[in-house]
């Protein structure tokens, strides 16, 4: 596809996109506002939309070409596409993909198909659902061996489950592939997109990872997947009813439609819309080759380490969309870990080079916009060194903390989790910097400074261990800044902060100031 627009409408110099003021301050998530992505299908550290729809609007223009690299769910190219700006989603993952196409392509078909959709999946799969619902031994493999699955493929070695089939009761199966027969022969093709984007949510929920959420309803609750990030088996599974699971994905889907709908009437009414979204496949750096120098920005979100094995844990959607990824592209997955168990050493060489990368896709005086959280250090050098050394200036780091929905493993272990983000965002000036990585720097003095300028009486860890990182990085010296997290947590109590379990935060005792003896 032709990638720029007219020019002449937007004809803006280069040096007005260098003028942006970038953003300074954490904008409060809204994770639930937007029904295009909260409730349609579940994915991996899928962004607040609305945060990246800021930082969208404030480096980008109307008609720009705006991209994610490691684009995940798609809120990138979906909310750019929204904003009449050219949205570019990339990722190696098949579902991710999968997920901001068939989420972008919502704007295609009218409602009323979506609707008649799900009416025709009723009337082809109800008598059969039935049958499954009842169906018991020998007749539930009767009618199972008249459907068609997905191969019964090995899991990663951390699964419960040792097989693909083991992950779901002979029910689940039957019914998963019954649904999806009745969606294959939708005669309007969008509305057979959109049921194939429903059933693909239903799957969450329908395999033996459902784990119920405690106190509320049955069908409240999620797969392991996306909790602990590993296919565990519910102890006692619970099988929730196919067709009602489906449904209610279903109605999401069309919650999403009909929300996409009037955001892009709005436009039409006001100045008109001209919106495009273009996907890819491409493991970063083979994209740099594509779109050298074609970017206006690039907001993204890039793996964190051994944190979660993307493409293991999408074996699931994979699988049964029959979009298997091949060896290679396994092999390019920017983790630590996994199933091919990927090298720490061969994941920071390649975050650097994945920036180089994404610097190169930027046109001159463009904005690149890079998500980011981990203790260990050596990554965020990997990422401000590689930027830098591409004609990166760090112009904000901005922590987005204070998210009010903790992860499980924040929820459990408390301050030795980091939750929140650091946004870093950089203008590609071209003035290459070279970093000294020699200079001395006292963390304990870091620390100190930045409590000492704390003006309330309470602070997220996450927020300190972001400033020393950006410290360290101003005072050329983050390549000597080692510090474990134990190290950090007693350097807070030491200047009289203690932690308090409940808010997530740091909050100073009286003595304040007097630094303290170290504990144990
Ligand atoms: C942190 S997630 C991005 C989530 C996204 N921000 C969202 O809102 O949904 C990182 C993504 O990078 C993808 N990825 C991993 N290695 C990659 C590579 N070498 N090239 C492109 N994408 C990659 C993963 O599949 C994953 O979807």
């Amino acid at each position: 596809m032709r990638l720029r627009q007219t020019v002449s409408r937007h004809a803006v110099s280069r040096d007005s996109y260098a003028r942006i003021n970038p953003i300074t301050a954490p904008i409060p998530a809204d994770r639930q506002g937007a029904k295009r992505h909260y409730g349609v299908h579940p994915y991996f550290t899928r962004r607040p939309y609305n945060v990246v729809r800021d930082y969208i609007l404030r480096y980008s223009r109307e008609r720009d070409v705006v991209l994610d690299p490691f684009g995940g769910s798609g809120v990138t190219a979906i909310e750019a596409f929204l904003e009449n700006r050219i949205g570019i989603q990339n990722d190696i993952n098949p579902l991710a993909n999968f997920l901001a196409a068939s989420i972008a392509g919502l704007e295609k078909g009218r409602l009323e198909e979506y609707k008649q959709s799900l009416d025709f999946v009723q009337a082809r799969s109800g008598e059969l659902l039935g049958k499954a619902q009842t169906a018991t031994g020998r007749r539930l493999a009767e009618l199972q061996s008249k459907t068609m699955l997905p191969p019964d493929i090995p899991l990663p070695r951390s699964s419960d489950a040792r097989s693909f089939h083991q992950l779901f009761s002979a029910r689940q199966l039957l019914s998963l592939s019954i649904l999806k027969s009745a969606i294959d022969e939708i005669p309007w093709d969008a509305g057979r997109a959109a049921m194939l984007l429903a059933w693909s949510a239903s799957l969450a929920k329908l395999n033996k990872t459902f784990l119920s959420a405690e106190g509320r309803a049955e069908s409240r609750g999620g797969s392991s997947i996306f909790s602990i990030y590993r296919y565990k088996v519910a102890k006692r599974p619970i099988e929730l009813s196919p067709w009602k699971t489906f449904e209610e994905r279903a109605l999401n889907v069309i919650a999403a439609k009909a929300e996409i709908d009037k955001q892009i009437e709005v436009k039409r009414k006001t100045g008109g819309w001209f919106g495009k979204f273009d996907c890819r496949a491409k493991d970063v750096q083979e994209l740099a080759e594509e779109l050298n120098c074609a970017v206006d920005y690039i907001f993204t979100d890039p793996p964190y380490g051994a944190h979660i094995s993307y493409l293991d844990l999408s074996t699931l959607w994979n699988n049964w969309l029959d979009m298997t990824p091949s060896v290679r592209t396994r092999e390019r997955e920017l983790i630590v870990g996994g199933e091919l168990n990927l090298s720490e050493g061969s994941y920071v060489a390649r975050l650097g080079e994945s920036i180089q990368a994404c610097m190169r896709m930027l046109r001159p005086n463009r904005w690149l916009s890079v998500v980011f959280q981990h203790w260990n250090v050596s990554y965020f050098e990997a990422i401000l060194g590689a930027a830098a050394d591409s004609g990166g200036e760090l112009r904000a780091a901005v922590s987005q903390v204070g998210d009010p929905i903790w992860s499980m493993h924040k929820k459990k272990s408390n301050e030795s989790v980091l939750a929140g983000e650091l946004i870093l965002t950089f203008l590609n000036s071209g003035k290459k910097s070279r970093v000294n990585r020699l200079n001395g720097f006292d963390v304990g003095d870091a620390v100190q400074a930045v409590l000492s300028n704390v003006e309330s009486d309470n602070v997220h860890g996450e927020y300190l261990f972001n400033r020393i990182v950006v410290e360290a990085w101003h005072h050329g010296a983050i390549g000597s800044l080692d510090i474990s997290r134990t190290e950090f947590i007693d350097l807070i109590q030491r200047n009289g902060w203690q932690y308090d379990e409940r808010q997530h935060v740091w909050t100073r005792c009286k003595k304040s100031g007097a630094l303290f003896p170290l504990t144990g």
